[in-house]
């Protein structure tokens, strides 16, 4: 086998070439996209997903052409949570077609691809060991094709739902030059706040604004005040999602849950927190 030092070069395979002119249509895919907006916790299971489709929902409901990106390749929910599972790609000349939701949603995620429900991602690499060392990289460049081969058409907010973990948006944001925004969510718990500080911190540091800070599951347990925790932060509040178990069982059914249920608490909460984002993002109306 060779080694890395055998290799003069890239070894013949212009994998910079590839690289960028992959970036090259991704940049020019995304042109088309008046708005990325990244939902991000350091913390898992605290709602982003949820928070994603929701919200695209809610922006669908109001009018805005939107896309989903499920950036969580290894636990991709977002066909599921959106209804869309199941349904087959249709690969067109210029890229892949994403199914859409009932409600226009255009969805990709790593689930319509995997061949099984069991199937895991896994990487191809020489030894499981190796696959391991250039997991950062693999994953990088399956979001690159993500973004770049997906026929997203003109949108006015395309919603990326990241994996729990605080690295994961540096990634996002080398890929996407055009990141319009992240939206950080937290629990009301310490442990929680504990992990997301950090991920305030980090998202400060990317050159897209945080829009703001939303507290997920409200009154399920007493906790700490996530306004709070934004205000200390200096980024905006955006409003707190209460616990509704309806709403995880509309995830469950792949059903829009703020169209399903306009009146509960958790929808008007998802709704105004959505109508922030669109002020936050200012689309065009067209
Ligand atoms: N406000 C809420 N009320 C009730 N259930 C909720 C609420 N928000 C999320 N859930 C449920 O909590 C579970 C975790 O939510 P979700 O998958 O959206 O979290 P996540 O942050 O994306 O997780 P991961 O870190 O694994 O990606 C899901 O079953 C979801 O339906
Ligand atoms: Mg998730």
């Amino acid at each position: 086998m060779k080694k890395y030092k055998d290799i003069a070069g890239d070894g013949g395979s212009n994998i910079v070439g590839q690289v960028e002119a992959q970036q090259a249509r991704l940049s020019e895919r995304l042109a088309a996209v008046h708005a990325v907006v990244a939902i991000v916790s350091g913390k898992g299971g605290v709602g982003k997903s949820s928070l994603t489709a929701n919200l695209a929902c809610c922006l669908a409901l109001g009018g805005f052409r939107v896309g989903v990106l499920d950036a969580d390749l290894n636990g991709p929910t977002m066909a599921k949570m959106l209804g869309v599972r199941g349904q087959r790609l249709v690969f067109a000349s210029g890229g892949v077609e994403p199914p859409r939701t009932s409600l226009g949603v255009k969805v990709m995620s790593m689930d319509l691809l995997l061949p099984s429900d069991s199937a895991p991602l896994t990487w191809d690499a020489e030894t499981q060991a190796e696959a391991h060392t250039w997991r950062g990289s693999m994953e990088a460049s399956a979001l690159r094709e993500f973004l770049a081969d997906t026929n997203w058409g003109e949108l006015d907010a395309l919603l990326l739902d990241l994996p729990p973990g605080t690295d994961r948006l540096v990634t996002i944001a080398s890929l996407v030059e055009r990141l319009t925004g992240t939206v950080v969510v937290t629990i009301p718990s310490d442990v929680s706040h504990l992990v997301v500080r950090k991920s305030i911190t980090v998202a400060s540091q990317v050159k897209a604004p945080v829009l703001g800070l939303v507290e997920n599951m409200t009154g399920l347990f007493p906790g700490p005040d996530a306004a709070l925790l934004a205000r200390d932060a200096g980024i905006p509040f955006l409003g707190r999602v209460p616990f509704d178990p309806a709403l995880a069982a509309a995830a469950d059914r792949g059903e829009p849950f703020v169209a399903r249920a306009p009146e509960s608490a958790a929808a008007r909460a998802l709704t105004a927190v959505a109508e922030k984002i669109r002020a936050a993002i200012a689309a065009p109306a067209s």
